[in-house]
Formats: structure tokens, C-alpha cells, sequence
């Protein structure tokens, strides 16, 4: 029997999938069909694919063309794959031309000609491409245009600023089309708005793009205060919109294993999460003051809180807090926030010219996690025990920024109406909004 192999992630199963299916078939008397995991299609910046895997798979095999359906779910599996299943072809579109080369080593490589005119992609945006523009022209904001180019379905149009000269060379810089006079002009003429303004001006602009009917994603922290966290909130839900707050950790792949590898009781119960965040700061930038909702906490704590409340979950008994204020500083420049629960602590530490260990370490009954530094890009993790010998080490891809998971996820969300998701509900989002509150009433001072 000549069996023949193919892969793809066939989301949206259209006419371009089933006649390559027919195709890699006729090269053989038996196909077997390799659909990619959500997983690796992300390591592999397919960051917008529609449909589940279960969908996926029982599309290929609705299309009565498979004789069996496999399940690919890491880099180089094909090779494994091939041989274990004593393949004889490999068939892929000439999209690949090529790249699959090295296969021939183990079997005949065949590139069929691709279906002219219809793909994935081009389905998923014929439900429009979403237009987004940017509230803020500042550093972040640089990075989210230049992440956005990987997420397929957005075009970033326009962005506004109070201040009008950093508008003009930001879209320049860019090749934008709108630099926006004032912020209506840009809520008209998008679909949704990415908020990255000073802290305490996010919920304003917040506010005014959901009252308007726009989907909103904003930067960390959301608001100063849970009420307005809360408030932003209703008015999403009242509106029909997405509202998602810009913790791009939580959105990324390694961090979501890290995650529910931890919580598998692998080491035992989780007794302390300790998270440390650290940023060195040139001149006085908006972080620094006071009336820009600056302080260490205010800007790195997000991180460390979304860790400690994915772990040790929200029912926390205390806080205790101190921060590093000197004389001459307008807000804090180190914490240290307990957060106590009745059996457990977290502990999130954060600086602004303050540098220490960036690093997360999971502390349970039977081993611990270490993540070293930059733990909230997570791409690496060692879990560890007493006996070495059972030590492990997992990898994982975290490209670019990062901020290309949380834009991903957003329009994910936005497609499939989905108001909420679990990598940061409306809860999580109001319990971090809670202790960075709560933390700066239980702060002990030292200077
Ligand atoms: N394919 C094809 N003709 C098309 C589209 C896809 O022959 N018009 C082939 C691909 O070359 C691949 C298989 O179908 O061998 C699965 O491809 P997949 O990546 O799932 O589909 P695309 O439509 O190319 O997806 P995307 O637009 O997300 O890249």
C-alpha cells in the first residue's frame, strides 16, 4: 500500500482544501491528513485561525477524502510522522515550494499547484478587515503598530494625540492614513480603538470609544481605581462591545502552560508565587510622575498580580505593602505587595531605577518553578525538586514583543462576539484594578 501524507491547519475548510485533499490522494491508495493544534499554530505565528481543532479535524474528515486524520502538534514531527506510519509521499500546496525539501530523505516530496483565489486568510477577512486606531504616540504605541503587521485582518488607520506635532510624525513614521485632530475624528472612523495614553487618562478615553460603539483594548492598567474598571466595564456590556485590557502575558503561549502545568499539582500545593518586575528609566519619563498615574506599581504591577491571582486565585485575606518613596521623587520607585491569602502568599515586587532579578519562582509542597528573567515573555521554565534527576524543562516561542497575542486575541474575541475570555475576564481585570488600589492605602513608607 502507498500511502500518502499531507499537513495543513484547514481552517474554514474551503474548495482550495479539498482539491489538494483529492489530489494527495490520487498520488496514493491510502491519505493521511496532519491538522495543526491552536499550539503550534501559534509557535508558528498563525495567530488568527477561526475555528477549534475539533472543528477543524471533523471538517477534513466531513470531506470523506482522509483515510485517517493525525494531530500535528510540534516542529518537526513530519519526520517522525513519516516514517512511523512507513509513508511513501509527501504532498503539500506549492505554497510550501521547497521548504519540505529535506523530507526527501525519508520519502518523495510533491508540491501540487495551489487553488488559485480562495485561502483561509482571505475568507477571515472577508468578514471586513478591522480597522483600529491608536489613542497615544508614545513608545508602546510605536511597538503595537509594529507588532500588528503580524496579525492578519487589522489595519492600523490613524492615531491621536493632545499633542498634534507627535501625531503627524507618528503617522508618517508609519504611513498611516488619519493623524486624527481630536479624538472623535479617529472613534469615527474605526471599528475599535487601542488605548495607550497615560495611565490616568485610560478611562476617559475608554469610556468615550464604548459609549460610540468601539471595541477597546487598553493598556495596563486599565484604570486607577476597581469603580472605574467597573464602570468601563458596563458600558461594554451595554454597548455590545469587547473590552480587554492590554496584559500581553496573558495572552501568550508559554505563560498558559506555565500556568496550567503549575496548577496540575506537578509540584505539590502551591504555597508562594514570588514576581519581581524591574525597569531602569531615563530622564523623567510620564512613569516617574504623579499626575500621570505613575509609581512603580501602577506601571509594572499588573504583571506580577496576574500571576499571583492565576495561581492562588482571588480570595486574598490582607495586604501589606511598602514602597520605596525618596524626598526627591514625586511617586514610588520600588514596591514590595504582599498579597496574603489564608493559606498561601504572593509576593509582587516591582522598580523603576530600581534593577533586581526579573525572574517568578512558584513555590509548592513538592518542587518549585523557576522562570528566569524576562518570566512575563515566558519562554522557557524549569520545574525542580529535591531529587535533581526529575528536574524538567519546558521551551516555548514568544515572538517579537509579545503584543501581537493580546491584538490577536482581541480580534479573535471581537469575530466571534465573545465579550470575555478566560485569560482575562472582567473579574481578573477588576481584581488587579482592586490590589493596586488597596495596595497604595496599606503602603509602608521608607525613603
Ligand atoms: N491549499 C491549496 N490551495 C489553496 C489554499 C490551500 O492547495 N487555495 C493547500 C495548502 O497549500 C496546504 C493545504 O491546502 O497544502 C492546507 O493549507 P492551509 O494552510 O490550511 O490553508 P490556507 O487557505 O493556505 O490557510 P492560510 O490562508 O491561513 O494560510
Amino acid at each position: 500500500m502507498r500511502k500518502v501524507i499531507t499537513y495543513g491547519t484547514y481552517d474554514l475548510f474551503h474548495e482550495g482544501h479539498r482539491r489538494l485533499l483529492e489530489r494527495a490522494k490520487k498520488l496514493g491508495d491510502y491519505l493521511i491528513v496532519g491538522v495543526t493544534t491552536e499550539a503550534y499554530d501559534e509557535v508558528r505565528g498563525k495567530l488568527n485561525v477561526r475555528q477549534s481543532l475539533m472543528e477543524r479535524v471533523a471538517q477534513v474528515q466531513a470531506s470523506g477524502l482522509a483515510d485517517e486524520v493525525i494531530i500535528e502538534e510540534y516542529e518537526g514531527q513530519k519526520i517522525n510522522d513519516i516514517q512511523k506510519h512507513n509513508v511513501a509521499i509527501f504532498a503539500i500546496g506549492s505554497d510550501w515550494l521547497g521548504k519540505f525539501d529535506y523530507l526527501n530523505d525519508y520519502c518523495e516530496v510533491i508540491y501540487l499547484d495551489r487553488t488559485k483565489g480562495v485561502s483561509s486568510t482571505e475568507l477571515r477577512n472577508a468578514e471586513g478587515i478591522l480597522n483600529i486606531g491608536i489613542a497615544g504616540t508614545g513608545r508602546i504605541a510605536k511597538r503595537f503598530v509594529s507588532e500588528a503587521r503580524f496579525v492578519s485582518g487589522v489595519d492600523i488607520i490613524g492615531a491621536y494625540s493632545r499633542n498634534s506635532a507627535n501625531v503627524n510624525n507618528f503617522v508618517n513614521e508609519f504611513e498611516l492614513a488619519l493623524p486624527a485632530n481630536n479624538y472623535n475624528e479617529l472613534l469615527d472612523s474605526v471599528d475599535a480603538i487601542y488605548i495607550a495614553t497615560p495611565h490616568n487618562t485610560h478611562k476617559d478615553y475608554a469610556l468615550k470609544a464604548l459609549n460610540r460603539g468601539k471595541h477597546v483594548l487598553c493598556e495596563k492598567p486599565m484604570a486607577l481605581t476597581e469603580a472605574c474598571v467597573a464602570e468601563l466595564q458596563c458600558a461594554a456590556a451595554n454597548n455590545n462591545v469587547v473590552l480587554l485590557e492590554g496584559i500581553k502575558t496573558a495572552f501568550s503561549p508559554g505563560f498558559n502552560r506555565l500556568i496550567t502545568y503549575a496548577k496540575s499539582g506537578v509540584i505539590g500545593k502551591i504555597l508562594a508565587v514570588d514576581a519581581t518586575f524591574t525597569k531602569l528609566t531615563d530622564g523623567k519619563p510620564r512613569e516617574l510622575q504623579k499626575k500621570q498615574g505613575g509609581g512603580s506599581f501602577f506601571e509594572l504591577g499588573s504583571y506580577p498580580l496576574l500571576v499571583i491571582l492565576k495561581l492562588l486565585g482571588k480570595d486574598y485575606s490582607k495586604i501589606s505593602a511598602v514602597q520605596y518613596l525618596p524626598d526627591n521623587a514625586e511617586v514610588e520607585l520600588y514596591s514590595r505587595v504582599e498579597v496574603l491569602y489564608p493559606n498561601a502568599i504572593g509576593s509582587a515586587r516591582t522598580g523603576l531605577g530600581v534593577k533586581s532579578e526579573g525572574d517568578l519562582v512558584i513555590s509548592g509542597t513538592k518542587g518549585y518553578i523557576y522562570v528566569p528573567a524576562p518570566w512575563w515573555k515566558t519562554e522557557y521554565f524549569e520545574v525542580r525538586f529535591e531529587n535533581s534527576n526529575e528536574n524538567r524543562k519546558f521551551f516555548y516561542k514568544f515572538d517579537g514583543d509579545g503584543l501581537r497575542y493580546e491584538l490577536a486575541n482581541f480580534v479573535n474575541m471581537i469575530r466571534a462576539k465573545k465579550m470575555q475570555t478566560y485569560q482575562l475576564s472582567f473579574d481578573d481585570t477588576k481584581w488587579i484594578a482592586r490590589v493596586l488600589e488597596q495596595s497604595q492605602s496599606h503602603m509602608h513608607v521608607i525613603k
